[in-house]
């Protein structure tokens, strides 16, 4: 998370749920269904902690050239175990 902040979710929780943990909005979530591309993340650490993505998934972001396989949509997330993401600007 930006400046090292590590929010504590349930396992199995949406990334979504992010925002109910914290006032800050640390990822800016758009249409909350994979469609906008709002809440691309790059994942530093423990990629298969947020679950698998699906062709849907992997086809959009493919279209935003996010193409080396360490990028994800948050709202698409769904928290398996410990991970480490950043915001993509
Ligand atoms: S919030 Fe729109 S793609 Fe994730």
């Amino acid at each position: 998370m930006p400046h090292g902040t590590e929010v504590l979710l349930p396992e199995g929780a949406p990334l979504t749920d992010i925002e109910y943990e914290t006032p800050q909005h640390l990822i800016p979530f758009g249409c909350r269904s994979g469609a906008c591309g709002a809440c691309v993340i790059e994942v530093i650490d423990g990629f298969r902690s947020l679950g698998e993505a699906d062709l849907d998934e992997t086809d959009f972001l493919e279209d935003l050239g996010r193409t080396d396989g360490t990028y994800r949509l948050a709202c698409q997330c769904r928290l398996l175990g410990s991970a480490t993401v950043r915001v993509v600007e």
